[in-house]
């Protein structure tokens, strides 16, 4: 879909399969965030239920852009049928003259008429989406002591840019389990491997005897930092040590355990951007939760 208008910029929709209006995509974030998203073509693409809006000037220059997508996620238990909001930018000499409004209006006309009961978002400006309805979710993260590991069941790095690797990842994502019965996305595959490669900390093993994909920091000696697990079933934090080998004395998860047979302590998560919800009114989380950085968007 395309619309000329009197800001002499074109609107379009759903340009993805155009690989130059892809291109003008990946310029605008990495100018606006410092983010390169071309990496995706390498990883099995975009998410196909990406559903971008923006405004180009007739040089092909992305002006403004807001992108939809389907993010289902566990929100309490239930499965919910969320679109997620990302890729919002606008240049700077097109700032200030209603774009932004203009996009975020048609996205979540979109995701209205497409039946999306929720809409998600994580940002550093939530003043900008309180006007839409979005507020803000409190985030937390655990930590505690590790627990007893006895013995190193072997694990290897995953490469998601070797083809095999990235076929078996694509499979586990697939079919994952929710990392968390709290909060959780119930798929976001596309968001899970650009994240393996915009955090050069983060670490991604195969655990062959739980056919299980662990992404993992260990920022000091001794503490492991759990950012997410993709596995049909949820392996023990005892047997995801054992599997990776690691003496650890303390840890912590990205996510709620409860499906790690681990507890730790809540602690408020300090991540710089703020997890945003439209929808679900009445609802707030019934236990200290986040969603796995490798779910970031
Ligand atoms: C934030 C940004 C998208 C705004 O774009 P814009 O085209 O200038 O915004 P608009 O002119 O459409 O303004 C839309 C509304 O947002 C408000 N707004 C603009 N910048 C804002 C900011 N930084 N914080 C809070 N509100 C802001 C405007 O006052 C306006 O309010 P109104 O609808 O009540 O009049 C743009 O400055 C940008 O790309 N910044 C860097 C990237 C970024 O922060 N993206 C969003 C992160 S999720």
């Amino acid at each position: 879909m395309s619309a000329a208008d009197a800001t002499g910029l074109t609107f379009r929709q759903n340009y993805f399969s155009d690989p130059a209006a892809w291109a003008a995509l990946v310029s605008l974030l990495d100018n606006t965030f410092g983010i390169d998203i071309d990496p995706l073509r390498a990883l099995g693409g975009a998410d196909p239920t990406s559903m971008p809006f923006g405004w180009f000037s007739d040089e092909g220059v992305l002006a403004a852009n807001l992108s939809a997508f389907a993010m289902p996620f566990v929100f309490n238990g239930r499965l919910v049928n969320a679109a997620g909001l990302q890729s919002g930018a606008v240049r700077p000499p097109w700032r200030g003259r209603g774009l932004y409004r203009d996009v975020t209006q048609k996205a979540l006309v979109w995701c209205e008429t497409q039946g999306f009961e929720v809409v998600i978002l994580s940002t550093d400006k939530p003043d900008l989406y309180e006007p839409y309805g979005f507020r803000s979710l409190p985030l937390h993260k655990y930590v505690g002591p590790a627990p007893a590991v006895s013995g190193a069941t072997g694990a290897r790095t995953l490469q998601p840019r070797d083809v095999d690797d990235l076929a078996l990842l694509q499979s586990l994502l697939k079919n994952r389990k929710p990392v968390s019965e709290t909060l959780a996305v119930a798929g976001s595959s596309a968001m899970f491997l650009i994240n393996t490669q915009l955090d050069a900390d983060v670490r991604l093993s195969y655990l062959e005897e739980s056919a299980a994909a662990i992404a993992w920091k260990m920022p000091v000696a001794g503490h492991f930092v759990l950012l997410d697990v993709v596995a049909t079933d949820i392996p023990p934090l005892a047997a995801i040590l054992a599997g990776l080998g690691i003496q650890a004395t303390s840890v912590e998860t990205l996510f709620r355990p409860d499906r790690l047979g681990w507890s730790g302590e809540a602690a408020p998560y300090e991540g710089g951007t703020r997890l945003m919800l439209r929808g679900l009114e009445e609802m707030s989380l019934d236990r200290p939760a986040m969603l796995s950085p490798m779910a970031d968007f």
